[in-house]
């Protein structure tokens, strides 16, 4: 048999876990879903999401993968030759994902050069709407904006760099890209909550609310945004633990990797909330009026604060800096997951896929830099992450539940680890986290048919929501029909 990559040591595979799972979700989604949903309050239904389905999902992704010694669409195909197909699709669902994270990035190089000039001085939300060339619908492209592009083969390149030689490269990297912008988060935050007025925010994101735990979509929102800061349902977990030795820990590093991620969340926070503190008293306005997620979050408001401290081109920089490192690993994680994948099944060169899949999240991102970009950006996130990541968590757990046996693989992981899951795990894998994960489905799309996702005209729905979609699952089910290449006998 060939001899597959193996990391250097367990600190590398939990380094490299630990920077797929911690990204821009950790510091743009969770503050702000956390004050939507009960401030302070929110982190027992969090953590409850965490104990009822991300840590014994994410077990279940390292164990296939570690069990096997075989990449995603591999793992799966070892349970049974249709379940091929889950493992495709969820590599599908990363890759559409990877295409406008990394047109996220691209903006972030650009502002970090915008940093040393305070480029947005004086009207950030004008500026960054230049900076797009932000047009009035999904339906007028505008222009390819080229600062974007730039940015864009500034991300892939590296990308390309790092994953290239397959995880020898990665394991150095990581010891870079996962402390780098931990200590930059904490230097933001020490610096935010020195601030005068960032109390106000801090009180906005952590008064406990506790009514909110009786209210459904709060627990919904937990579960979602435990999968996708996770990095669950992707593929990822699974191919990264293939290259660990067959007898390495599981429930610790995914319990390591499920609480490190977590506490970096609720850091972020505190770097967040003290900054729009600060901001909404410097500017006379409740700390709601400034609170925002999502791109506008890192791109305008933050901006707007950093403006008004001292020292704002080195704020600026640290700012950035956090983003892209921040960003980075959890980028490359998906794209080694599916070349690992295609290595796997075709035996084809790491380096010239690489190369390839590179060269095509190029060029696939170019849409998102074109004045359009940003609605298109929002509506495929929408949907990968609604639909794509959920239905494979489902999947998930009806594969091992139901027709890999859970007890088989709980024996494993029991077998490898320090600590010992009990029955618990099987129950969790066979009915809770499939209903929960039901449930977030159904309620999901019960609300799009009530109102259609945000302001947008239908027929952009369909070409970036459904179809989509549908063209993943058509390529997964194409991929899984080909016929794998044989083994050759040099290494
Ligand atoms: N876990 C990452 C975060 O919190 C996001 C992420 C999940 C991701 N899956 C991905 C990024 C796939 C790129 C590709 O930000």
């Amino acid at each position: 048999m060939a001899h597959r990559d193996r990391w250097a040591s367990r600190a590398t595979f939990l380094l490299a876990s630990f920077g797929s799972a911690i990204g821009l979700g950790n510091l743009w989604r969770f503050p702000m879903i956390a004050y939507d949903n009960g401030g302070g309050a929110f982190l027992i239904p969090y953590i409850a999401a965490l104990l009822t389905a991300g840590i014994p999902l994410m077990m279940l992704e390292f164990a296939l993968g570690q069990q096997f010694q075989k990449s995603t669409p591999g793992s799966f195909r070892e349970v049974g030759r249709k379940w091929e197909f889950v493992g495709w699709w969820a590599l599908g669902v990363g890759t559409i994902i990877v295409l406008y994270y990394a047109v996220i990035m691209a903006w972030a190089w650009d502002y970090l050069a915008f940093s040393l000039r305070e480029g947005w001085k004086g009207d950030p939300q004008g500026f960054f709407d230049r900076f797009l060339g932000l047009t009035e619908g999904p339906g007028r492209m505008g222009g390819i904006r080229w600062a974007a592009v730039a940015g864009l083969a500034l991300t892939w390149g590296s990308m390309y760099w790092i994953i290239k030689r397959g995880v020898f490269r990665v394991g150095k990297v990581v010891l870079f890209t996962v402390p780098i912008p931990i200590i930059l988060t904490l230097v933001l935050a020490i610096r935010g909550i020195t601030l005068p007025g960032a109390v106000e925010g801090l009180k906005y994101y952590l008064t406990p609310d506790f009514s909110a735990l009786l209210r459904g979509q709060t627990w919904l929102a937990a579960y979602g945004q435990v999968f996708f800061s996770l990095s669950l349902g992707f593929g990822i977990l699974t191919a990264y633990a293939s290259y660990q030795p067959r007898n390495s820990d599981i429930t610790n590093n995914a319990f390591l990797t499920s609480l490190a991620d977590t506490g970096y969340a609720y850091l972020a926070g505190f770097a967040v909330f003290a900054t729009l503190g600060y901001l909404a008293t410097a500017q006379g306005v409740p700390v709601s009026e400034v609170a925002r997620g999502g791109p506008s979050l890192a791109f305008v408001i933050y901006p707007t604060a950093i403006s008004l401290m001292p020292f704002a081109p080195v704020i600026g920089v640290l700012f950035f800096l956090t983003l892209l490192t921040l960003g980075i690993d959890s980028a490359f994680s998906i794209v080694e997951a599916a070349v690992a994948g295609m290595r796997d099944k075709w035996k084809v060169s790491q380096e010239r896929t690489t190369a390839w899949f590179c060269l095509f999240g190029f060029l696939g991102g170019l849409v998102f830099t074109t004045g359009a970009g940003l609605y298109w950006l929002d509506i495929v996130d929408q949907w990968m992450n609604n639909y794509g990541l959920v239905v494979i968590g489902l999947l998930e757990c009806v594969m091992v539940g139901w027709f890999y046996g859970t007890r088989k693989l709980r024996e494993y992981i029991n077998e490898v680890s320090d600590f010992r899951v009990g029955w618990w795990w099987d129950f969790f894998i066979r009915w809770l986290t499939p209903a929960a994960l039901g449930v977030a489905l159904v309620t999901t799309l019960a609300q799009e048919f009530r109102a259609p996702y945000g302001d947008y005209p239908t027929w952009a729905l369909m070409v970036g929501g459904w179809s989509i979609l549908a063209i993943i699952i058509v390529a997964a089910a194409v991929v899984t029909s080909l016929p794998a290449r044989a083994g050759r006998k040099e290494a």
